[in-house]
């Protein structure tokens, strides 16, 4: 996506179509105030008439407006001007989105300069950026030709004034690499397991690391983890044909000794649940399995596309889960990189059981902070829905950052509280620990058991198996946590902490 930032005025800025907003009170943007009184009052007259009440997200295409320096204009709801609000900014800029149709290749988007409670020009701008651009996207590649249509918007045009081109520029170059990374994101997650194999995302990963100088690629095969003592990992991979991968991709743009951040993501290419069976209803969803690992692919996209001046590490362990004669069996006992045994009780609760390697292993970059993302536990899904992901983990500070960066994009988590009570579940009579915890607090006793291999760093896991796709007839990928993760790192690169 091309951006253009200036201060041209709404009436004299040239686009294929002008897209500014009115509230419900029949008070008009600026932008929309200016066209009215060129364009011989088309605007207050349509709301005197009530043909646009103004309402948030309703939104009215116009052709060809005499005096208009746009073919198009594209009229949105914002509601009720005092209370804009980050949510109701955003259903507007997701009707203006929606709204624009294929042939429109560039737009001049005064959206953005509405007061948003508690934000301000950047963060409309990131916003608008990143939602236009991610409304572009399209999973087409596996469909023959004829169905193919994707939208042609090249560019985008925001208003800025002469003192914040500048970061109003910024933002909007920040929006649009957070959206080609959940572009990025999606088109991993949405390919079918027979594609997209661990082989395939080692392969993903070597071809991103040739996009940045700063980005170097390492890949561990089978026998590699093998010498590291990968024993968890390792069992799940055992019931595959598909080698399992151990997938680094490392981003060096900050000082030699400064700490990495260090992302962890859950890169199962398929999860049949193993032994432990999973019914048939949406199995194939479990293509999805691999999200976390492919929005940490994202993150380092979106990392490398921005240059940010920090050093960030991504780590994907990356297996298939199914049944097979040599696959992890109920009672199986297994050793962890860590040393710990681990008693299998359910095959089906593999994600731990890779994660807890790759949690060991990136103790060697001597991390900043360690976050983990995977699709960890149907719990979660009872726990919050599709609305927020989980969070938890020993750090409260980093916790407390991850959530705030949620807020901030829009992609909200929600704690739960990693008490030493539910350990307790985790008791195995042959080994360690067990690998699952009982019905209760799924999710909570779940990050329990990844706890007992982060002891030595600042850590944080994200639960996004409610969040990363949607099911039913829009079923696809969201490239969520991508806005929280980049959100966070943005605030580490150039924030006051
Ligand atoms: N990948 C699943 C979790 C999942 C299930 C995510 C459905 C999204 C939708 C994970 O590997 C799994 O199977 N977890 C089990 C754990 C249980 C056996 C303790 C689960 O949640 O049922
Ligand atoms: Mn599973
Ligand atoms: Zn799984």
């Amino acid at each position: 996506m091309e951006f253009e930032v200036n201060s041209i005025d709404a009436t004299k800025q040239l686009s294929s179509c002008h897209i500014i907003g009115i509230f419900e009170d029949g008070e008009l943007s600026p932008s929309a105030t200016a066209i009215d009184s060129k364009c011989n009052n088309i605007i207050s007259n349509l709301i005197s008439q009530k043909d646009l009440e103004g309402k948030p997200g309703q939104c009215l295409m116009l052709h060809n407006v005499p005096d208009l320096s746009s073919s198009r204009l594209l009229i949105i709801g914002l509601g009720k001007k005092e209370k804009l609000k980050d949510k109701v900014f955003i259903k507007a800029l997701s009707a203006a989105a929606a709204a624009i149709n294929e042939n429109i290749e560039d737009v001049a988007c005064y959206l953005t300069e509405v007061e948003v409670a508690e934000k301000d020009i950047d963060w409309n701008t990131r916003q608008a950026s990143q939602i236009l651009t991610a409304s572009t996207y399209k999973f087409d590649q596996l469909k023959s030709d004829d169905d193919k249509t994707s939208k042609a918007l090249g560019k985008i045009t925001f208003p800025a004034s002469d003192t914040n081109t500048e970061t109003v520029a910024l933002a909007a170059k920040q929006g649009g690499a957070i959206a080609d990374a959940m572009s990025y994101v999606k088109d991993l997650a949405n390919l079918p397991g027979n594609i997209c194999t661990p082989t395939y995302l080692a392969d993903k990963a070597k071809e991103l690391a040739k996009s940045s100088k700063q980005l170097t690629c390492k890949v561990l095969n089978e026998s590699e983890m093998a010498k590291l003592g990968m024993g968890s990992l390792l069992s799940v991979s055992k019931g595959s044909r598909e080698e399992a991968k151990l997938i680094t991709l490392n981003y060096k743009g900050g000082t030699k000794n400064a700490k990495p951040y260090v992302f962890v993501g859950k890169g199962l290419t398929f999860d049949a649940g193993g032994i432990s069976l999973k019914p048939p209803a949406q199995m194939d969803e479990m293509k999805y399995d691999m999200c976390g690992g492919a929005s940490v692919f994202g993150l380092i996209h979106a990392v490398a596309a921005l240059e940010l001046p920090i050093n960030v590490i991504g780590v994907i362990p990356s297996s298939e889960n199914l049944p097979d004669g040599q696959a992890n069996k109920p009672g199986d006992i297994v050793t962890s990189m860590a040393g710990k045994t681990i008693e299998i009780l359910n095959t089906d609760a593999e994600g731990r059981l890779i994660l807890c390697d790759a949690l060991s292993y990136v103790e060697k970059f001597k991390p900043e902070i360690v976050v983990d993302i995977a699709t960890l536990t149907g719990a979660c899904i009872i726990a919050l829905g599709n609305v927020a992901q989980a969070v938890i983990g020993n750090d409260q500070d980093l916790i407390d950052q991850l959530i705030e960066s949620g807020t901030q994009a829009c992609d909200p988590a929600w704690q739960l509280p990693l008490w030493d009570e539910y350990q307790e579940q985790l008791k195995s009579n042959f080994a360690d620990m067990a690998n699952i915890g009982g019905k209760e607090a799924g999710t909570v006793t779940a990050a329990c058991f990844l706890s007992r291999f982060t002891e030595d760093y600042n850590w944080a896991h994200l639960d996004i198996a409610g969040t990363a796709w949607k099911s039913g007839k829009e079923k696809g990928a969201t490239g969520r946590p991508v806005p929280l993760l980049v959100n966070y790192l943005l605030d580490k690169a150039y924030g006051n902490d």
